[in-house]
């Protein structure tokens, strides 16, 4: 049985202190937000733990969907790497980017440059996104909706060319045997996220799963687990965020977790399940139960979009 793990948002710390002279522009909000609360929310002590007992259940795959930095700070760059190098090989680890990765202009560039070997695809294109990865019974389609935006705004966009892209790669993979897992870091459904946190071509996205369809998305950027449907052209197609792999969780966030996914062959025909694994009650990271994601119950749309 294939198994590929995803986890998302893990604000690898602790931050680097800036030069005065990187602080300029956004960088100072975002510092100053950092420094009153998204230092306290993020526990690397949790991140351990989550790596861990990654570690121990040893998927096939491993999937980051971005939020790596802070800051997108040249600093955070290498601890950017080290973190993926630490979750394993660039051929069993897939990344793509957060809007924390793109926090100003040049931060995206730079933090894919050290990051390069994990978001790549299986044959060169002429852009780097939208990337196909074909592991086991499963394709993944990595996107970037990671843009640099204005002071306290967080949204991301993916454009024309990339959903057009995107579109062609998963109408010619349908031809193929394989299970289509598309990777995104924002909620790319509309309302997945409020205004100003939002994908803002969410309304693309949905028309162009309306056609080509996907066998599952998943998604980071709000620190809470949840799961929606997007209609795609043969039913539903589930859309499963994860929380953050470092939050301490709170009123509007959720604690550290990861989901693992399970590839069913079933004569023939591929089914995925789907598990959260976070903290106990004792704070011990281990199984937190199935995640329904058969769209054979009552959608449920998660509230409460806070970090980003
Ligand atoms: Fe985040
Ligand atoms: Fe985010």
């Amino acid at each position: 049985m294939f198994r590929f793990a995803h986890l998302t948002d893990p604000h690898v710390g602790p931050l680097p202190r800036p030069a005065l002279r990187h602080l300029l522009g956004k960088r100072i909000t975002g510092y100053v937000n950092w420094r009153r609360g998204r230092r306290e929310a993020h526990d690397m002590d949790l991140l351990a733990a989550l790596v861990r007992d990654l570690r121990e259940q040893a998927p096939d795959h491993i999937v980051c969907t971005g939020d790596v930095c802070n800051l997108g700070l040249a600093s955070e760059w290498p601890s950017s790497r080290l973190f993926l190098d630490g979750l394993g090989s660039h051929d069993t680890v897939s990344f793509v980017p957060g809007n924390h990765d793109a926090y100003v202009p040049g931060s995206l560039e730079g933090l894919l440059e050290a990051v390069d070997p994990f978001a790549v695809g299986d044959e060169p294109g002429l852009t780097r996104f939208p990337f196909v990865r074909r592991r086991g019974p499963v394709a993944f389609i990595g996107l970037s909706s990671a843009i640099p935006t204005a002071p306290f705004v967080a949204s991301g966009r993916l454009g024309r060319t990339q959903t057009k892209h995107a579109e062609a790669c998963l109408a010619a993979l349908a031809e193929e045997p394989l299970l289509r897992v598309v990777l995104i870091h924002h909620p790319p459904h509309v309302g997945g996220a409020p205004t100003g946190r939002n994908l803002v071509d969410a309304h693309r996205f949905e028309a162009m799963i309306a056609r080509v369809g996907a066998d599952l998305i998943i998604h980071g950027h709000n620190h809470v687990g949840s799961v929606s449907f997007l209609e795609g052209p043969h039913g539903p197609v589930p859309v499963v965020g994860a929380p953050s792999a470092s939050d301490r969780g709170g009123a509007l966030t959720h604690p550290a977790g990861y989901h693992l996914f399970r590839v069913h062959d079933e004569e023939g025909r591929f089914r995925i399940s789907a598990e959260l694994r976070g903290l106990d009650a004792e704070g011990v990271f281990g199984s937190q139960g199935a995640i329904d994601i058969s769209g054979n119950t009552a959608h449920r749309r998660v509230a409460g979009h806070v970090r980003g």
